[in-house]
């Protein structure tokens, strides 16, 4: 078989440029297969992040030939033949070392979603009953392997730093909706999505259900839901009169909101020591008043 040429980004935060490396093709391949044998041969300080090999820990994410895509589900053969294969590190997050980024900012993001809380069961055992529908919605969103490819290609973090302190990012929403559509949780984090996620920063150009490796329709059935439950609950005097007849069964927003950590950018010494968890203080005293206050007037442009 004829030799592959592939062009690697090898650099850090300070700099760098692509090297090229040709290789023998081996009928088969994958391109992680090919990197590993570069790191095994002429670059063996080349950093790259895998672990699973299957596309299923989302560790190997990269930009190969321009798109986002994981290492070890793109086989060589599904490349243009003859031509140099390139692959980047993902653009959005920090670089840490040649393919490997920083991708500390959705844990951050992740950990300021309001948890799980569920309500009393309805029989004496304890048991949850749910509809199978509501079952299957939530277990498209479970099927997510943290790859941040979607984050990675969103416009709105991708090109602006600015943006990140306010704006959790579709894999982030994704998780929001599965609690939010969970039939026996209580938290409402409609009001968080609207004042500090920036859920209305999202313009909905589907870049990131494109990028998914397990198709997990990311805009159709998440961002879209969410914006709509965001505007029911800030704009639609019906459902204002609905919840103001009806017995609420869900915790104010503005509480939900108020026990949401704050985003805390990252620090060197988080990079070094992951368990440190930054953040815990409150939110603004304006988040936490009446539906309608904006916290920071950034967000005040993420009204859905
Ligand atoms: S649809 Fe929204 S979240 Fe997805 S890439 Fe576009 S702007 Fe970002
Ligand atoms: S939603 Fe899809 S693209 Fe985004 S992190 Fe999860 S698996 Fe990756
Ligand atoms: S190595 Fe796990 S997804 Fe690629």
């Amino acid at each position: 078989m004829a030799d592959v040429t592939m062009r690697i980004w090898r650099g850090d935060a300070d700099g760098g440029d692509f090297a090229e490396y040709t290789m023998p093709a081996v009928e088969g391949e994958v391109v992680l297969d090919v990197v590993h044998r570069i790191q095994a041969g002429p670059a063996p300080d080349l950093a790259c992040r895998w672990n699973c090999k299957a596309g299923k820990c989302g560790s190997c994410s990269a930009e190969i030939n321009g798109l986002p895509r994981l290492m070890c589900m793109t086989r060589m053969d599904s490349l243009p033949p003859g031509e140099p294969v390139t692959i980047a590190p993902m653009r959005t997050f920090p670089l840490i070392r040649d393919l490997v980024t920083d991708v500390s900012f959705n844990f951050t993001m992740a950990r300021q979603i309001p948890a799980f809380e569920p309500r009393q069961a309805d029989t004496p055992d304890g048991a949850f009953r749910m509809q199978q529908m509501d079952v299957e919605r939530g277990q498209e969103f479970r099927k997510c392997i943290e790859c941040f490819m979607c984050q990675n290609v969103c416009h709105v973090i991708r090109d602006h730093e600015e943006n990140k302190p306010h704006y959790a990012g579709p894999r982030m929403f994704i998780r929001y909706m599965e609690l939010e559509s969970h039939p026996y949780d209580t938290n409402d984090r409609r009001e968080l999505l609207r004042q500090r996620m920036g859920l209305g920063l999202c313009n909905i150009t589907k870049c990131c259900t494109e990028v998914c490796p397990e198709h997990i329709k990311i805009t159709d059935n998440a961002i879209i839901p969410l914006k709509e439950r965001v505007v029911d609950s800030s704009y639609d005097p019906l459902a204002w009169l609905g919840r103001k007849i009806l017995r609420r069964t869900k915790k104010p927003a503005a509480a939900a909101a108020v026990e949401a950590p704050a985003f805390a950018h990252p620090t060197s010494e988080d990079r070094l020591e992951r368990t440190t968890v930054p953040g815990g203080a409150t939110v603004s005293t304006a988040a936490a008043s009446a539906p309608g206050a904006v916290a920071d007037p950034s967000a005040a442009a993420s009204d859905a």
